[in-house]
């Protein structure tokens, strides 16, 4: 049993939180070692029984593009009617057709704010980039299924580097027109400090998105995440991104490094007194069955205090 924080609340801030859990997709993509599908599909099995209430499964990527996620299928098949409410990635229309064929009810696609990881990421040019998810989007859409936009490169981009509010602000909205239900803010290579948080929370809600239709999706290379999260709150977002023992990173993005860990941002909003409705204690469990499992520690601060 691990220690808790004592509960003390902060004034201003939402009453609940949503964890919105990538480890099996954006931790396991940037392993350089191939996880069974076995350990994948009991990863995720742990992760919803820790109460997690949405956990991203994996990508229906070009299998030559991230061969780590490669059995994407094999491991939907596995999870059955348990990841039937699991999101996935899909970048274009043969992603979204091979999550169809499984029943899957919630995609993903993921968009870039600039043009350099467009072409990096997804083969193509920042503009030919949405001319690739519109299909898909309303496609997706008409067979009910829900859809998120991810917007990459939103505190900095490693090849371009800073990136203009203004120009992570059109690129969220273009995605979010093509109609998906939330628009999640990428810090790929983890560069964001919490001013910035603060004016892009701000800019979206000055372009008519308003804080509930953003997500926040912190990458810790410099130690940032925990701080961005409590930017996020002051400025009223209720779901954060955050992978179970801070594993992650993008194989496209140079220096991006491990997501905000989950077992941090449960530690921070149970101080906080802000509902979330997840056991640590599985979370830091799963967390070191995996690491044990990697053969290395996990990177979280809170998994190696209570672990
Ligand atoms: P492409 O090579 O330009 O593909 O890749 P294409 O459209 O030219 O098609 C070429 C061939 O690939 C065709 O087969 C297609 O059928 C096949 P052929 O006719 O030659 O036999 N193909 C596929 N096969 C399986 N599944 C598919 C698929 N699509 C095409 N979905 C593509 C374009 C977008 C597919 C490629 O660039 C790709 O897969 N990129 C994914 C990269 C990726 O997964 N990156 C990591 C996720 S993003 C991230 O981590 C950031 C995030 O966490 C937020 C943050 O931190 O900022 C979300
Ligand atoms: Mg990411």
């Amino acid at each position: 049993m691990s220690d808790l924080p004592m509960v003390v609340p902060e004034s201003g801030l939402p009453a609940s939180v949503t964890i919105y859990e990538v480890g099996p997709r954006d931790g396991l993509q940037n392993e350089k070692s191939l996880v069974p599908v076995q350990v994948k599909e009991e990863f995720v099995r742990r992760l919803l029984a820790a109460g997690l209430p949405i956990v991203e499964a994996t990508s229906f990527v070009h299998p030559k593009w991230v061969p780590q996620l490669a059995d994407a299928a094999e491991l939907m098949t596995a999870l059955g009617a348990d990841g039937v409410e699991c999101p996935v990635l899909v970048p274009n229309d043969r992603g979204l057709d091979r999550a169809l064929e499984l029943g899957l009810r919630h995609v993903a696609i993921f968009g870039s704010a600039t043009e350099t990881f467009a072409q990096k990421n997804l083969n193509r040019s920042y503009d030919a980039q949405f001319a690739m998810f519109e299909p898909t989007v309303a496609r997706a859409r008409e067979a009910g299924l829900d859809v998120r936009a991810y917007v990459s490169m939103c505190f900095g981009d490693p090849w371009e580097g800073a990136v203009p509010v203004e120009q992570v602000v059109t690129a969220g909205r273009r995605l979010l027109d093509l109609g998906a239900s939330q628009l999640s803010l990428g810090d790929t290579i983890g560069t964001g400090t919490a001013g910035h948080v603060t004016a892009l929370v701000a800019a979206f809600a000055e372009a008519g998105v308003a804080p509930d239709r953003l997500a926040l999706h912190f990458h810790d290379t410099y130690g940032q995440a925990l701080s961005n999260v409590q930017a996020g709150l002051r400025a009223g977002v209720t779901t954060y991104d955050a992978s179970a023992g801070g594993l992650g990173g993008c194989p496209y993005a140079k220096s991006a490094t491990g997501n905000l860990a989950t077992e941090d941002l449960v530690w921070l909003l149970t101080g906080l007194g802000i509902e979330h409705g997840v056991d640590l204690d599985a979370v830091v469990a799963t967390s070191v069955w995996m690491a044990d499992h990697l053969g290395r520690p996990s990177p979280s601060a809170v998994v190696r205090a209570a672990g």
